[in-house]
């Protein structure tokens, strides 16, 4: 079957709702470590997927998930080893305060349920989200994405700004957590108090954003005086993404009230988390109970158990700090070189070049070039991604085993693109 065939199907099948890479939809056939094959064997460099945190088909993922799927797969509702050795696991990675682990399927799920649970806890609905920040897709989380239009009046929601120190130079920390206390502000106007502020601190969607120091902290004491908690997304800061850390909260010295996990914790399988305190979740049990039909299955945990033992025995947080830090001595490179990339911006393996029309005026460079770059990009056998308000921002992501080689694979082919716009 050609391509042309198969997307005629898929159309047909799917309808117009899912969206796609390249306009000439590629079929992906096969993954291995950071490298992706399409079904003529061409073989592409992954800079994009952070969701294979361990690597594309981890032989030891792909065991504890096959071993556990022929032994048992239930739920929590029954003792199983599984579960709890997980969430010993994971609390192990945390702050001593942050021990307490409830399992769910997605991102999504993570995040409304540590909404349900502020919102529960401090009797209270109004929640602060940074601009553009993606939480998820079910009704409550896509509600909180600016650019979706279909919601109506959102009486519990405000909007603040995320602290851009390229685009916004003189911005400090306490000038940006200011938008917090004038958020807060706001949501009283509209009579309602706060639950939580939502925090990804790194800020994916505005194209990975480091905050001034003292920035974090003050959007936690800030949140606590006005009565709300503090919900961590890290769904793309977490799993050691950012370097240095396991976690993108540690990066900034805070502790979050509630922690919200999902995509690199199965490696490509569903299933992700809510970590917080033992007082939140008891408090919220006295109030309500909760129940996943497949979160914390037994399978799902041997999976997140595997890919916790892979970062570890292969220190993958080490690698992703010297990697990264190789990748960014690379991209400053390129900076020097080209001046349409405003800014580089980021840290570890996550990465944003803000692309430019002017370097003086900074206006975003039109979103149809950077459409056009990740296809040459693609056509040079590297796969990367665009993010930001503007989609400006070319988006490098690579699952946490990208080696320096790697990474001057991907730099050489940046240039080499760049180089013939
Ligand atoms: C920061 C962040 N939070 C939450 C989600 C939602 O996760 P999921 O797609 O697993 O529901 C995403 C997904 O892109 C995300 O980037």
């Amino acid at each position: 079957m050609t391509n042309t065939a198969l997307w005629n199907r898929r159309k047909q099948a799917l309808g117009p709702t899912y969206s796609h890479f390249y306009d000439e939809p590629i079929n992906i056939v096969k993954g291995e470590g950071v490298w992706l094959y399409d079904e003529k064997g061409t073989k592409y460099l992954d800079c994009y997927n952070n969701v294979v945190s361990v690597g594309h088909c981890n032989p030891n993922v792909v065991k504890a998930l096959s071993d556990q799927a022929a032994t048992l797969n239930t739920h929590t509702r029954y003792l199983n080893e599984n579960i709890v050795s997980l969430a010993e696991k994971l609390s192990s990675k945390f702050p001593a305060k942050l021990d307490t682990c409830i399992f769910v399927c997605t991102g999504t799920e993570a995040n409304d349920l540590a909404l349900q649970m502020a919102t529960a806890i401090t009797g209270n609905d109004g929640v602060l989200v940074n601009e553009a920040a993606y939480h998820g897709n079910s009704i409550i989380m896509g509600a909180m994405d600016e650019r979706r239009k279909d919601f109506g009046e959102k009486k519990w929601l405000e909007t603040f700004e995320p602290p851009n120190t390229y685009r916004v130079p003189e911005g400090t920390a306490e000038s940006f957590a200011a938008e917090i206390d004038k958020g807060i502000q706001r949501l009283a106007d509209k009579g309602t108090e706060l639950a939580a502020t939502m925090l990804d601190l790194s800020f994916d969607s505005n194209g990975i954003l480091i905050p001034p120091e003292g920035y974090a902290q003050l959007v936690v004491d800030k949140t606590h005086a006005a009565g709300g908690l503090v919900i961590c997304d890290e769904v793309q800061a977490g799993y050691c993404r950012l370097g240095d850390n396991w976690w993108g909260f540690e990066k900034y010295d805070i502790v979050p009230d509630i922690v919200t996990l999902g995509k690199p914790m199965g490696a490509g399988h569903p299933v992700a988390a809510v970590v917080t305190t033992r007082e939140i979740a008891s408090k919220f049990a006295e109030i309500d109970s909760y129940f996943n039909t497949f979160g914390g299955n037994p399978v799902s945990c041997a999976v997140a158990s595997a890919v916790l033992d892979e970062i570890d025995n292969n220190e993958l947080l080490k690698n992703v700090t010297e990697v990264g830090e190789h990748l960014r001595v690379g991209l400053d490179k390129l900076n020097d070189k080209y001046d349409f990339i405003g800014n580089i911006q980021g840290s570890g393996l996550f990465w944003g070049l803000d692309l430019v029309e002017d370097r003086v005026t900074k206006e975003p460079m039109h979103d149809d070039k950077l459409r056009h770059i990740t296809t040459l990009l693609k056509d040079e056998g590297v796969m990367m991604g665009s993010t930001g308000r503007y989609d400006n921002i070319l988006k490098i992501r690579p699952p946490l085993i990208f080696s320096k080689e790697n990474a001057d694979q991907a730099l050489a082919a940046i240039d080499k693109v760049f180089s013939a716009l």
